[in-house]
């Protein structure tokens, strides 16, 4: 089995992620981790912050020579931002600064059950792990994840199709999503220039009046084969465990597996991907792609296509109405250094979550402790289907 692990908060000394079970001698390159973290940082609407930040990986185990060796690979990215935040929240002892308390709860936040719940007045201890810095971590994992995925010729990419009201009104093309994934400058991670200066007009809008925006990005991952994932059972349905994958992102409140949410409004003969085959080519293939790549739970064979619904960002500079813990007054939420819109970084965050899960279920399937062995059984898998 495939597992990992995060730990780190926004303000500690570092975000830590383990991924175990991964197959020895996949190779590893450490610069395309630290460009999956840069894309992280990117993206207009961004807050303070992720100008301090700029993430670089340190792989600390289970890679050597370039490739895994088979163990356990952790991984460290440390915060500069540390060095400012090491008096406020020491591992020991109280520190000689300003704890930074947070006492008024912000709407949308974790802040006020996680205080509850953990039994602290101060929701500094709970915001600290809450916070979507935790999401470096993952994506770090799926850059591993992604790096193992194309051993198989499968590759996983997002673009933005929404901001607010400003939505993209046409289908990208893979082309499309590989340029936007080498580009060196991102604005909003959207295929059409026109389409992502309008997305950029409704952030300026939040900018100026202290509000914030929320949005939708697609995953499409490519190069999957059919027969990952199983319908079997609730907890063996691949569109289950990449819904489950995407909504435990930050923010995230909603997905979409293929056309969900325009399937829900149309007649069953509109929306069903019908079946033909090549008899020269002898295979399989569909008039559309509407399912997004997944029926009964299974991979088909088509690309997967999974968008995240991202709620607008909860911290605001017109902070909304709260209650003062220690007194019980009415007051206006805390406001913390705050990003305003973060739909391209949410696509990059998605793109990791979706990898990770794609290569949980290729390794149930293909699963061997060596990259060759787990080749082989996929090799002959494909035989087996090439030949059905
Ligand atoms: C990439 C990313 C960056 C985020 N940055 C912020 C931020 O700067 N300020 C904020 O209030 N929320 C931010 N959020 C959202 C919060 O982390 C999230 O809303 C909060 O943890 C509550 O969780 P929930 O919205 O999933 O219920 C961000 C989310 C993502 C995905």
């Amino acid at each position: 089995m495939l597992r990992f692990e995060t730990a780190g908060e926004s303000h500690g000394e570092c975000l830590v992620a383990t991924l175990t079970g991964l197959p020895a001698s996949v190779p590893i390159s450490v610069a395309q981790v630290n460009r999956e973290l840069w894309r992280r940082q990117q993206g207009f609407g961004r807050g303070g912050r992720m100008k301090i930040e700029t993430d670089q990986v340190e792989i600390v185990s289970g890679v050597r020579h370039s490739i895994t060796i088979g163990s356990p690979v952790a991984m460290i990215i440390r915060n500069k931002d540390w060095k400012n935040w090491s008096n406020i929240l020491p591992v020991e002892g109280e520190g000689d600064g300003d704890r930074k308390p947070v006492t008024k709860p912000r709407p949308g936040h974790a802040d006020l059950a996680g205080g509850i719940k953990y039994d602290f007045m101060d929701a500094r201890y709970i915001l600290e792990r809450a916070s979507a810095r935790e999401t470096t971590s993952r994506v770090a994992v799926g850059a591993l994840c992604k790096q193992f995925l194309a051993q198989f010729g499968i590759g996983v990419l997002s673009h933005v199709v929404q901001v607010g009201t400003a939505q993209l009104e046409r289908e990208a093309t893979w082309q499309e999503l590989e340029g936007l994934h080498s580009r060196e400058e991102v604005l909003l991670n959207c295929v059409d220039g026109e389409t992502e200066q309008r997305m950029k007009e409704v952030i300026d809008v939040a900018y100026r009046t202290g509000d914030t925006v929320g949005g939708v990005f697609e995953v499409v991952a490519r190069g999957v084969p059919v027969g990952l994932g199983s319908h079997i059972a609730w907890d063996t349905r691949l569109d289950g465990r990449l819904a489950q994958a995407i909504v435990s992102m930050q923010a995230v409140k909603g997905v979409e597996v293929g056309s969900a949410r325009e399937q829900a409004r149309e007649y069953g003969s509109k929306v069903q991907d019908t079946i033909h085959y090549d008899k020269e080519e002898k295979r399989f293939h569909r008039g559309s792609n509407k399912a997004g790549g997944l029926e009964g739970g299974i991979t088909n064979g088509s690309d997967i296509y999974v968008r995240g619904l991202l709620k607008p960002i909860s911290t605001l500079r017109r902070p909304l109405e709260s209650v003062d813990l220690t007194t019980r007054e009415s007051t206006a939420a805390a406001y913390e250094r705050s990003d305003i819109a973060v739909v391209p970084a949410a696509g990059v965050i998605g793109e990791a979550m979706v990898a990770i899960v794609l290569a949980q279920a290729l390794l149930e399937k293909f699963g061997g402790d060596s990259l060759r062995e787990t080749k082989r059984n996929y090799d002959h898998y494909i035989e087996q289907v090439r030949n059905y």
